[in-house]
């Protein structure tokens, strides 16, 4: 019975070491319905179509061969000629990749789009936009010839209702296509946050919202989404990060030119929500002035034009212990609404965020006026106000929290160690008692072995601790000191001391696991090899004979 307490500590451990990040867009790669048909071909327009039935719209799907086999606009393409196929997905997805295809046609078909370019919309955006790759081109590589596809991951990943293709020549081209898109639904429900642009730290890092799609006005970023809703966590070091090109990411603003204002960001829902919490992944590299803010008020809106009703306000207790950056969670205590307005104190001179996501979900109440919502909140909902909105404890710093995980993980193989030595010694004195003749004590291993095995495994506490919940991070450890035949092997051992090549490694494993995550590796790329060839390469003769005279023309 005596065993229940260093178990806890030690069943407690993996809670400050388990760290997960997922990155949504590497699981978000399923190819949308182009290809299978999900797509209805009426959600499938285009600017022209040289002959409706023939090479309408509705024949721009990748790897079917029906009637012409592609799309093909009634003009050639030109730097100049603008045509296009659109796919309608109805809800915003996140587009991860976009692949074309040329006609084949049976073999009949001689065009291809060597390159294109996208076009996407989303309700709150009000206009299309042309997409830009990280690197700021437009232009994506297309086919080389009528029958391989070319598939291209997009980076950034595109948040959008529609999309289209505009096929692109630099000579004048007929041109076909067939295309497929690649992603998933959009579940969040954030579609657009506005906020002020963030600004330069010194000459040279620009801590810009880069891939941001909506309006700046100047000085407010309005109506879009861009690097605090993609999902991807910038590197530790704003620097490095502001350096490597594919891993920009902090957002940061500057207090000195705001007059003691807080930063606001307001975050526009597909619909009213419940929320249970926001997440903010933020910069505390203190000693460049860069920290979490000092305080946090969150407040909620049906219709975005009067935040009624108390906000919850957040501390953050000041840490200047550590600078890796800090996920730091408010619970949001399930209030309503369709628009969050958040308020960030500085705590320093800089605030640096790369990510913010909310824990929501759709509400079926009827919330169609402000005052209902009101009504709501004063009705059920009167937890949110006073004192009790401040919750400096559910700050969730995982990060921070390793650091602790170590300390507590040492202490507690440190007791584990001390309680055995304790039951040896207990079991020592009674068998010294029991024993008629103390100088002859008998075998060892035969003593020990029956009283404790028995215990062990009839304790439902023992059996407690054995939930494989617990077990995660500490094999070596904790995984030694639950299972009976170890404990046993180590009973007969010298029990003054805890053999030191144990703690060395209980402690050395900790310290790997706690160090893992905090690096941030970006993800690995979501599918980087091509996808498998469906046509077999038609021989050469009959794809020459095919088009010889009807290839494009040129310039
Ligand atoms: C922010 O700037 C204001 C003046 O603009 C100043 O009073 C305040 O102390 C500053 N806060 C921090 C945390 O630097
Ligand atoms: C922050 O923590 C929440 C809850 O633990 C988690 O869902 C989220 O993915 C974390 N965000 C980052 C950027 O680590
Ligand atoms: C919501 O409430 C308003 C006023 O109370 C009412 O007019 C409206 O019909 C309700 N809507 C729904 C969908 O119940």
């Amino acid at each position: 019975m005596r065993l229940v307490g260093p178990w806890t500590i030690v069943a407690v451990l993996p809670l400050f070491l388990t760290e997960v990040r997922s990155i949504e867009p590497s699981q978000c790669i399923a190819p949308l319905g182009m290809e299978s048909g999900t797509i209805k071909d009426d959600d499938i327009k285009a600017s022209s179509s040289f002959d409706h039935g023939h090479v309408g719209p509705h024949r721009g799907r990748i790897r079917n061969e029906v009637h012409g086999g592609a799309w093909c606009p009634q003009t050639q393409a030109t730097p100049d000629t603008r045509e296009w196929i659109e796919i309608d997905l109805k809800t915003i997805h996140v587009i991860t990749a976009t692949e074309t295809q040329g006609r084949f046609g049976n073999g009949q078909g001689v065009e291809f789009a060597e390159s294109y370019m996208l076009e996407y919309f989303r309700p709150s955006l009000k206009k299309w936009i042309r997409y830009r790759t990280k690197n700021n081109g437009e232009l994506l590589k297309g086919n080389i010839n009528t029958y391989l596809e070319h598939k291209t991951i997009l980076d950034p990943p595109i948040w959008a209702t529609k999309i289209r293709f505009l096929p692109y020549s630099s000579h004048k081209r007929t041109v076909c296509m067939r295309v497929e898109v690649y992603g998933c639904k959009y579940t969040e429900g954030v579609t657009s946050y506005s906020m002020p642009q963030g600004d330069k730290k010194g000459s040279s890092w620009e801590l810009y919202d880069f891939t941001y799609d909506g309006h700046w006005d100047g000085e407010k970023l309005k109506s879009g989404l861009g690097q605090l809703t993609d999902g991807l966590i910038a590197p530790e070091d704003f620097k490095l990060a502001f350096h490597q090109e594919n891993t920009q990411g902090w957002v940061g603003w500057k207090n000195d030119t705001r007059e003691g204002k807080p930063i606001e960001i307001v975050f526009e829902f597909d619909r009213i929500r419940e929320f249970t919490a926001v997440h903010l992944y933020t910069n505390n590299q203190f000693t460049r002035d860069v920290q979490v803010f000092s305080e946090a008020r969150v407040f909620f809106s049906v219709a975005g034009k009067r935040y009624k009703g108390e906000p919850i306000t957040f501390d953050y207790m000041e840490d200047r212990i550590f600078e890796t950056p800090r996920n730091v969670s408010i619970k949001l205590h399930h209030r309503v609404g369709r628009f969050v307005k958040l308020q960030l104190f500085f705590a320093s001179k800089w605030i640096l965020i790369s990510e913010i996501a909310f824990d929501s979900s759709p509400t079926t109440g009827n919330f169609t006026e402000e005052e209902e919502l009101d009504n709501n909140i004063q009705g059920d909902q009167t937890v949110v106000s006073g004192p009790e909105n401040k919750n400096p404890i559910s700050a969730v710093s995982s990060t921070g929290g390793q650091y602790l995980g170590i300390i507590v993980g040492i202490l507690a193989v440190a007791v584990v160690f001390m309680i055995v030595v304790v039951l040896y010694i207990v079991h020592q004195q009674r068998k010294y008692k029991s024993s008629p003749r103390p100088s002859q004590i008998p075998d060892k291993a035969a003593l020990y072995r029956t009283p404790s095995l028995g215990r062990l495994t009839t304790s439902t506490d023992y059996e407690d601790v054995r939930n494989p919940e617990y077990a995660v991070p500490l094999h070596q450890s904790s995984q030694r000191c639950r299972t009976p035949p170890n404990l046993q092997n180590f009973f007969p051992k010298a029990p003054s001391l805890p053999p030191p090549s144990e703690q060395y490694y209980a402690a050395t494993e900790i310290f790997r696991q706690g160090t893992g995550p905090v690096q941030f590796k970006p993800p690995p790329p979501p599918l980087n090899t091509p996808p498998p060839m469906r046509h077999q390469m038609p021989p050469q003769g009959r794809y020459g004979s095919g088009g010889g005279n009807r290839t494009f023309v040129g310039p």
